[in-house]
């Protein structure tokens, strides 16, 4: 997609961080935004810094598939069609899995798993049906590359939500639906403070709040790249239809790293005939699917 003008977008967790960054250069290149958020007053504050005709805030929390539809139905009566969607809203619960009860797993997939799983229900059908191609972006993070022990949870819906828009993107590029997904790695946000947006529902937790790591992680998000930087090179990607989108530089000697002990770890040997004629058949469908979504 070249031109964003005219178009309207959706963006979950739009209200703060890269969200509201991605808001601002949308605006800026006269699409039409609803920022949906599940924190009403920071809604409040981001149309007010916005100053903008062009935007709308709704409150939503993406882990529930009903107050989704009725966003996306609110946001398309007032904005018309979305067709740039952004499954971005994420929190995080910095603990290991072996810390973890079933709340804090409903909690952190609830939203950072089906919140995109929600985003994708509502709005591909929608998309498709109307035949006017469209981008999706799903927020995942470097966190879908690299696991440590801490945030166990948080890797493991982000390697899901890695997975999930790669094979989204080969089934919409016929449709003329780019799906991309965001990986970012610090970024100057809010998202240190999770723990405020946590429902009472979940709230059975496998570790109390540490008031004092999360002051040290403030000052370590202080140092996260500006979302406005985040945004200016997300648009710049959907652009060029990349799936990949790494905006900081600083993660690709690690990467290589990581992928090296991989290939390292993988048996050499011959594999029956049988099983490499469909291998061979299926490696080149993958090929050319990659092929195919870049649109080359
Ligand atoms: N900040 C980082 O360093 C970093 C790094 C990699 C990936 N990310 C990802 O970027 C995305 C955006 O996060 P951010 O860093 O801008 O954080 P942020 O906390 O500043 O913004 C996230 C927004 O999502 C909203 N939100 C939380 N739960 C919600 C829910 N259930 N429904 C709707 N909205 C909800 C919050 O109210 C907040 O406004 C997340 O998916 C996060 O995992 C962030």
């Amino acid at each position: 997609m070249k031109d964003f003008a005219g178009r309207t977008a959706f963006i979950t967790g739009g209200a703060n961080g890269i969200g509201l960054g991605l808001a601002r250069a949308l605006l800026a290149e006269g699409v039409k935004v609803a920022i949906a958020d599940i924190r009403q007053e920071a809604l409040e504050t981001a149309l007010e810094t916005l100053d903008n005709q062009e935007v709308i805030g709704l409150r939503l929390d993406v882990a529930s598939r009903k107050e989704f539809a009725d966003a996306a139905d609110e946001a398309e009566s007032r904005l018309g069609p979305v067709s740039l969607l952004f499954n971005n809203a994420g929190i995080n619960l910095f603990q290991t899995i072996d810390e973890s009860t079933y709340d804090d797993w409903d909690w952190v997939l609830g939203v950072n798993l089906h919140g995109v799983i929600n985003g994708v229900q509502t709005f591909v059908s929608r998309m498709k049906d109307r035949g006017e191609g469209g981008h999706i972006v799903n927020t995942a993070s470097m966190s879908s590359f690299l696991a440590g022990p801490v945030p166990g949870i948080y890797n493991t819906a982000k390697f899901a939500v890695r997975g999930l828009s790669e094979s989204l993107r080969y089934s919409l590029a016929p449709h003329r639906i780019g799906v991309s997904v965001l990986c970012p790695g610090l970024v100057k946000s809010h998202i240190y403070a999770s723990d405020d947006v946590r429902p009472e529902a979940l709230a059975a937790r496998g570790k109390p709040v540490d008031a004092a790591f999360n002051t040290q992680l403030a000052k370590v998000h202080e140092a996260g790249m500006e979302p406005d930087e985040v945004a200016a090179k997300t648009l710049e990607a959907i652009r060029e239809n990349k799936f990949y989108i790494f905006p900081h530089p600083e993660f690709r000697d690690e990467l290589r790293e990581v992928f090296d002990e991989i290939i390292a770890d993988y048996p050499k040997g011959d594999a029956p005939v049988e099983r490499l004629a469909f291998e061979r058949g299926r490696r080149e469908n993958y090929r050319k699917a990659r092929a195919a979504a870049r649109g080359k």
